[in-house]
């Protein structure tokens, strides 16, 4: 082995991570030592490297194998023992949680930018996730932060050759160990320990045709070998099921926009009983039944509705969680059922904590996110078996599940307007207005209501006292309705402005609305309040869920 210093003739700048890691352009990685660079700063940071294990794969995007490679080689010269990787490199988020957990690894680095695109001009991203599985702390995320802006080198192994990914075993690079080992099948055992597979398989082999869309990303062998092969569903039931580097030019994020094609097989047509699809990375689901979109707050209401329906939560849940911008939904049903309902900050780690304090079983986001105590990330395929099971024993269609809970819950009409891409200036100018004017704004007129509260959502986690402010600009109505705005943490071009619009109607009152009829009310009083399209220059959204 040749360990080498490599001298940096200045640190980069612009490491920081965000919410899900360091996301950037593809063409920003291939600046020569960028890569390196963050690696060094990160295997400086996280404890236990010398003589640890690492998990390394990611979701195949442009770039996964050669940054498979260049790990290897920088964690030889770190004196890590062993490094576990996958066939080809692919490695789902929730299959990488759950390989980190099981081999009692010290950490993993996860190579995806979730369902941002990918290619030579798309984006690419270095996730790194703690010894429990989940998306690192933000104590380690800053620390690492903060090494990369005073690096002045990194040591690499200049003599190792790459890899060989392609076939499964065990290859000596140095001191190190590299262990290739398929990355589907111990993500398959976990998923046949939770749902009943005889059941769904029953299901699919009846009249029930489904769909899953994998969007050429690394969903798609995962999902061949689960619904086609194990659970007997028809082949071709998996569509763009072969990972690409550039996600066949698509933006493998599963909503109504991106997966329209998908959206519209169940919504425009007959033949199908169920659709879902999965992003980039696998951690998001979109689930559809036929006419009927499932908004995911909603999904995660249902789950915990029917947990007990599952195996693996026959025993019932400790308590549940969910984001503050998503509905309320999830709450009603654990005041019924009699379980704690957490609110938490946007993003995966602050469920962390909760789970591994055994406060939660699941939990789960409005923006495709829905997991539980299994793994320490959110699990796209995980959520759509999770349904096929309910809909496996309950024997009816979605479109009936979701009308039964809204007759039992009411109903909490909810949407989502993203404005994508607009000037950074523009976006914390209206942001900056709105923060500013809330003090006034309590006890105003709002949308034929009165403004009950306006804050910015700040979360003291009741696992380790941490306090965490700015997640977000709420109004709070008198009838318990809301609208929140947040500027999004992952975008990597301008700035993303989320518009969160919720309001709720009891099961006495009109259930069968479109959402958009609906809130219309709420959508123009805070159009008009925020000036949002005049501010962003957007006559309408650029995504509506
Ligand atoms: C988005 C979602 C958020 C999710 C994150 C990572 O973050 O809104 O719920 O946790 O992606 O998948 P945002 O861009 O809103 O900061
Ligand atoms: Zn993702």
């Amino acid at each position: 082995m040749s360990v080498q210093h490599i001298s940096l003739a200045q640190p980069f700048s612009d490491q920081k991570p965000g919410t899900s890691g360091l996301r950037k352009s593809s063409s920003q990685f291939a600046t020569p030592d960028y890569l390196e660079s963050f690696i060094e700063a990160t295997l400086r940071t996280i404890p236990g490297v010398a003589g640890g294990t690492l998990v390394v794969g990611g979701d195949g995007r442009y770039g996964n194998s050669q940054a498979i490679g260049v790990i290897c080689r920088m964690a030889a010269a770190h004196g890590l023992a062993r490094v576990i990787t996958t066939t080809g490199g692919i490695l789902s988020t929730p299959a990488a949680s759950h390989l980190i957990r099981s081999h009692g690894a010290i950490a993993g680095i996860i190579l995806s930018a979730s369902h941002n695109p990918g290619g030579p001009d798309g984006d690419f991203g270095v996730k790194v996730n703690g010894a429990n599985g989940g998306p690192a702390p933000e104590s380690i995320t800053d620390a690492i932060y903060a090494e990369t802006t005073r690096l002045d080198g990194y040591r690499i192994d200049m003599d190792a050759p790459p890899p060989n990914l392609s076939v499964c075993g065990e290859q000596q690079l140095g001191e190190l160990v590299v262990q290739v080992i398929d990355g589907v099948e111990d993500y398959v055992a976990l998923m046949q320990r939770l749902f009943d597979f005889d059941q769904i398989g029953a299901l699919l082999r009846s009249d029930f045709p489904i769909a899953f869309d994998a969007m050429h990303a690394v969903t798609g062998p995962y999902a061949s070998r689960l619904l086609e092969g194990l659970l007997g569903a028809p082949a071709g039931t998996v569509r763009n099921g072969i990972p690409l580097e550039d996600f066949g030019g698509g933006h493998p994020d599963p909503n109504l926009t991106y997966a329209h094609e998908l959206a519209s097989l169940l919504l425009d047509g007959d033949h199908y009983s169920f659709g879902a699809a999965c992003d980039g990375d696998g951690d998001r689901n979109m689930i559809v039944g036929r006419s009927c979109f499932v908004n995911p707050s909603d999904s995660l209401a249902v789950l915990t509705a029917n947990a007990r329906l599952a195996p693996g939560y026959a025993d019932g849940l400790a308590g549940v969680a969910r984001s503050m911008p998503t509905s309320a939904a999830t709450d009603v049903v654990a005041q019924q059922l009699g379980i704690p309902c957490y609110e938490t900050p946007t993003g995966w780690k602050f469920f962390g904590n909760l789970l591994d304090a055994g406060r939660i079983t699941l939990c789960g986001e409005e923006s495709f996110g829905t997991g539980s105590n299994h793994i320490r990330e959110k699990d796209g395929l995980w959520a759509v078996l999770f349904w096929l099971q309910i809909l496996a024993v309950r024997k009816c269609s979605v479109a009936e599940i979701m009308a039964e809970h809204w007759n039992r819950f009411g109903r909490h009409y909810y949407s989502r307007h993203d404005y994508e891409a607009i000037p950074s200036e523009a976006a914390h100018g209206l942001y900056n207005r709105l923060k500013e004017m809330q003090p006034s704004l309590v006890g105003q007129a709002f949308a034929g209501r009165i403004i009950a509260t306006a804050d910015d959502f700040a979360y003291t986690d009741p696992v380790d006292g941490s306090l965490t402010t700015g997640q977000g600009l709420r109004l709070l109505l008198d009838d318990g309705s809301r609208v929140v705005l947040r500027l999004s943490g992952t975008g990597t071009q301008g700035a993303t402005l989320r518009v969160y619009l919720e309001s709720y109607v009891p099961a006495s009152g009109d259930l069968h609305q479109d959402p958009q009829t609906a809130l219309a009310s709420l959508i123009t009083a805070i159009d008009q309040l925020a000036e949002i399209r005049s501010r962003t220059g957007m006559g309408q959204p650029t995504v509506i869920t």
